[in-house]
């Protein structure tokens, strides 16, 4: 199915507020550059990298540094169970926006963990130890966590045996969304979330979910304005506080009779 949606779509609502830079004239007429929103191919890895980095400074993930970012991003591109959708200005070909998301996150992570864990965990290493602020924030609120979710990966999973009664709800995580600044304001960030719940409907899922920092420091203001729902406020096991959106995705009929004839089927 990757393949079908390779160009998921054009975005051509550039507002008044896009800088003159972005656009071109046709006649006396302002035109914007068209904005491509895509699925991530290989050579985008150092712009989306360099664009994690840069606009989002707070991540954890930002703290070990651009070349792990850049095995980060390849990780999600590469995984079954996840996918990077870019934003791409035609005219001058730079990747102005990225989205990291999952259609099954306990999998996507189990498949990062054993397809590129020993070459993050190597990388993340050597920058805590060149960062002992770093080193110190992961030895005293993570690394227990990673080691156990490090060791679950690689234990193959047994089925339980065990019968339920409903399906289980199947929920997209998404991870990480940014778009360069001088971008903000333009369509962007909704046009690329937009684009991913379209490929996680597609794939069945029923909800997608995400975690943003409080208090103005996240982007709560912009999940609201497209449409999400608040989902409240957790503490994490590292201490920090996040709070939670949800999106139901909507129900497309064929999906739910696919889902219905399973359940009869395993009831008889
Ligand atoms: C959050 C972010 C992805 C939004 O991208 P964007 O391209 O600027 O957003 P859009 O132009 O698609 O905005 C869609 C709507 O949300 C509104 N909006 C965007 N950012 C907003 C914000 N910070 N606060 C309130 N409303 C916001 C827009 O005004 C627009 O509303 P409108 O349709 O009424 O005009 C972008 O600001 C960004 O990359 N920020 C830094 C990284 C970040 O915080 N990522 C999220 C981490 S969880």
């Amino acid at each position: 199915m990757r393949g079908a949606f390779d160009k998921i779509g054009v975005h051509q609502s550039a507002r008044d507020k896009r800088s003159l830079s972005h656009a071109q004239f046709e006649g006396d007429r302002l035109l914007p550059n068209p904005i491509s929103i895509r699925l991530f191919a290989p050579p985008d890895i150092v712009q989306t990298s360099a664009l994690h980095l840069r606009e989002l400074p707070d991540d954890f993930v930002t703290q070990f540094g651009e070349r792990f970012l850049a095995r980060y991003h390849q990780a999600f591109a590469e995984s079954p169970y996840a996918m990077v959708i870019v934003a791409n200005d035609y005219a001058t070909g730079r990747v102005v926006g990225a989205l990291l998301g999952t259609l099954d996150a306990p999998a996507h992570y189990r498949w990062l963990v054993r397809h590129h864990g020993a070459e993050l965990a190597l990388r993340g290493a050597s920058r805590a130890i060149l960062h002992p602020s770093l080193g110190r924030d992961l030895v005293g609120t993570r690394v227990d966590r990673y080691a156990r979710g490090i060791v679950r990966a690689l234990i193959p999973k047994q089925p339980s045996g065990e019968r339920k009664d409903s399906l289980p709800r199947r929920v997209g995580l998404l991870a990480h969304v940014m778009v360069a600044g001088d971008y903000h304001r333009c369509g962007i960030g909704s046009s690329l979330v937009a684009a991913y719940e379209i490929r996680a409907k597609y794939a069945g899922l029923d909800q997608l979910e995400l975690a943003t920092l409080p208090d103005g420091w996240g982007a709560g203001p912009f999940y609201e304005r497209i449409g999400w729902k608040h989902g409240g406020e957790r503490m994490r096991k590292s201490g920090e506080r996040v709070t939670l959106y949800y999106r139901m995705l909507p129900k497309d009929v064929e999906h739910d009779e696919e889902k219905a004839t399973h359940r009869r089927r395993r009831e008889h």
